[in-house]
């Protein structure tokens, strides 16, 4: 799993700098996606390459080899080999990168670039897109803001401890022109991301905007490390199966007790192929019941509230209970839960979401019908029956199989995701009203 910062905002607001701070001190690797852009601007200037010429630019993009790596603490940018970390910082690139970086197929190729150069690794990024298109979904996601003369104040200082020869004046109105331009731009646009923690460092110095945006790091941090240790399944050791065994063995006994239990057609779960049994969902006993009263081991999946509790946390990794977010795409989750459908097992799902979620009206979740097309398994509907007052009857009543095989494995994300949903629904809601 990496992870990524991504830092956005204009120019002169001090993300170059932050950015290398960061790196060092949270093990980062540090992406200057502007040097990219600068990199493609110096070629195209080298090769006298107009911005209208698509073919030769594709050709450039096609080609180009741009490196970044961190010496002592400085950047340094190879262009094909060739050392240009000052060349990309002079005047005629400056004054020409803005228009370079507005056109779409240079900003296709080194958003892929960009991607790419981040894969697998833990990074932090700086640019103007990278919390709005290239990781929208980034770990942490800063736009650094300041007034427009204090940015030019600090280029000039810059340039000049580089060496680079420009007037205050000229660094404004460079400045000034790449904000419009940045801003303007009909795809990358320089904008706030969803999400976004804006941070206005006019009057903050470098150390100041360094220890906020490190308390939000820490804080993040922490919480990854938290869901890390959620997500993780536990060994299958010796010892977890006999925990298992005999919690499941005394909540089956104490369930015995509390409810009169009735499977009817247990038969319809498959013993020798994956699947996914899909129940309605009226109160937290209907997955317990499930699990301990069925011949099959099955994964239920829960919300990662679930995992707060330390007990609960610990029965749920022994029965390695699947943890999903809610409200949004838990990809994590999904990860796992296809893994598990492609290792054999069974998945245990609500597509109500929550507890009486039909009743409630809420919204019936496509979860499983996604997975039952994605990987050509089938769905057990089950109805449970009862009230679970104790020393009541519980009906778990399971229906025959559905198959989903015919839809498109391919391209579950159409109408037959709501059509196989819906089968699931009718299916589960007929079981629970179905008389033995
Ligand atoms: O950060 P910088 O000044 O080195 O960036 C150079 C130019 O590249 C700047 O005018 C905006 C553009 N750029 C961009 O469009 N998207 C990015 N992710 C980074 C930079």
């Amino acid at each position: 799993m990496s992870f990524i910062v991504a830092i956005d905002g204009p120019a002169g607001t001090g993300k170059g700098t932050l950015a290398g701070i960061l790196a060092k001190k949270y093990n980062l690797v540090n992406i200057d996606t502007g040097a990219t852009y600068r990199c493609v601007t110096l070629e195209m200037l080298n090769k006298n390459i107009k911005l209208d010429d698509e073919e030769k630019i594709a050709q450039i993009l096609k080609t180009i080899k741009i490196e970044m790596s961190n010496e002592n603490g400085k950047q340094k940018v190879l262009l094909n080999g060739e050392d240009v970390t000052e060349k990309i910082r002079g005047k005629e690139v400056s004054e020409n990168v803005s228009q370079v970086s507005s056109i779409k197929q240079i900003r296709l190729a080194l958003s892929g670039l960009q991607r790419k150069m981040a894969q697998g690794k833990d990074v932090i990024m700086e640019g103007r897109d990278i919390g709005t298109v290239v990781f929208p979904t980034a770990d942490i996601k800063i736009y650094l803001d300041a007034d427009v003369e204090e940015r030019a104040r600090r280029r000039l200082k810059q340039n000049e401890e580089k060496g680079i020869q420009m007037s205050y004046e000229e660094i404004l109105e460079n400045i000034k022109m790449r904000d419009k331009n940045d801003k303007e731009k009909e795809f990358g646009a320089l904008k706030v991301a969803p999400g976004a923690t804006v941070i206005d460092t006019t009057n903050m110095t470098i150390k100041q905007v360094e220890q906020e945006i490190s308390k939000i790091i820490d804080k993040k941090l922490k919480q990854k490390k938290k869901e890390a240790k959620i997500y993780a399944v536990r060994p299958e050791t010796t010892w977890k199966k006999i925990e298992r065994a005999v919690i499941k063995k005394l909540i089956y006994w104490f369930y015995r007790i509390l409810f009169r239990i009735e499977k009817i057609n247990e038969e319809n779960i498959p013993l020798d192929e994956p699947c996914i049994v899909c129940a309605n969902h009226i109160n937290y006993w209907d997955a317990v019941g499930l699990v301990v009263t069925s011949k099959r081991r099955i994964r239920f999946i829960a919300k990662e509230d679930l995992f707060n509790n330390g007990f609960l946390n610990w029965i749920a990794h022994v029965f390695d209970v699947i943890p999903i977010k809610r409200g949004m795409r838990d990809l994590d989750s999904m990860k796992t839960c296809l893994k598990a459908l492609k290792n054999g097992e069974t998945l245990g799902i609500f597509p109500e979401g929550t507890r009486k979620g039909l009743a409630k009206g809420a919204k019936v979740q496509n979860g499983a019908a996604y997975m039952a097309i994605k990987t050509k398994v089938k769905v057990v509907p089950v109805g449970i029956q009862g009230n679970f007052k104790p020393f009541t009857k519980v009906k778990l009543n399971y229906g025959k199989p559905l198959d989903f095989t015919k839809l498109d494995s391919k391209n579950p994300e159409k109408d037959n995701l709501e059509q196989a949903t819906k089968e699931i629904m009718d299916n589960i809601v007929m079981l629970t009203k179905q008389e033995k």
